[in-house]
């Protein structure tokens, strides 16, 4: 009985011991910087402005195909329902957002656009070449027919 207990808590042992060696490394994205030290920008990129990038899988909110510098969000302004909401989306030539943004949380269908999709780059942002920060292998339901 004895015998089997060691047994057990050298195993116990042996399995913790890379979490308490810390053997697995984390390296914040920030990089090796002190908490309250400020780090470098990083490189600014170039966007990737006109055609529109192909969505990867159907529920991807779509890319953004254009520049976003100086369109205001906050709490009482949004300058993306200027050209995105109907009736102006019309008049602007932009597609209307979808029909999903105008239904609240409760399944309510609204005539403006949901709170829940007010902060529109929560969601949706402009499409670049910037390198990914971690390795992504994604591929779509398609690709693995
Ligand atoms: C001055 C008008 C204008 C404003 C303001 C504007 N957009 Fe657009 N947006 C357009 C037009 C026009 C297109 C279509 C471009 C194309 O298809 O080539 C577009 C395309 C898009 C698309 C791609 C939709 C799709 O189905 O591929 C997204 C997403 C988008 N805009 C989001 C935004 C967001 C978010 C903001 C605010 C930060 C914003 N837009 C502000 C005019 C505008
Ligand atoms: C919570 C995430 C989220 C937020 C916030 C959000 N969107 Fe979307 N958006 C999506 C997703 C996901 C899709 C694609 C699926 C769909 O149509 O619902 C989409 C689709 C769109 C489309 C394409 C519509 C079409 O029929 O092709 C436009 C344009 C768009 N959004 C604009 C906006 C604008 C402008 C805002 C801010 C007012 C916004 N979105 C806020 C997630 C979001």
């Amino acid at each position: 009985m004895k015998k089997t207990l060691t047994l057990f808590l050298a195993c116990a042992f042996a399995a913790a011991l890379p979490f308490v060696s810390g053997a697995q490394e984390v390296v914040p994205l920030r990089g090796e910087i002190g908490i309250d030290e400020v780090n470098e920008a990083p490189p600014t990129v170039r966007l990737r402005s006109g055609r529109p990038l192909p969505r990867a899988y159907r529920q991807q909110p779509p890319l953004i195909p254009h520049r976003i510098a100086g369109y205001q969000i906050d709490l009482r302004v949004n300058k993306c329902l200027s050209c995105h909401d109907w009736p102006n989306n019309v008049e602007e030539g932009a597609p209307k957002i979808s029909e999903t943004h105008y239904v609240d949380r409760n399944g309510v269908a609204l005539d403006h656009v949901a709170r829940n999709r007010w902060f529109c780059t929560q969601c949706h942002v402009p499409q670049t070449n910037a390198p990914s920060l971690v390795e992504n292998v994604f591929r779509n339901a398609k690709d693995l027919r």
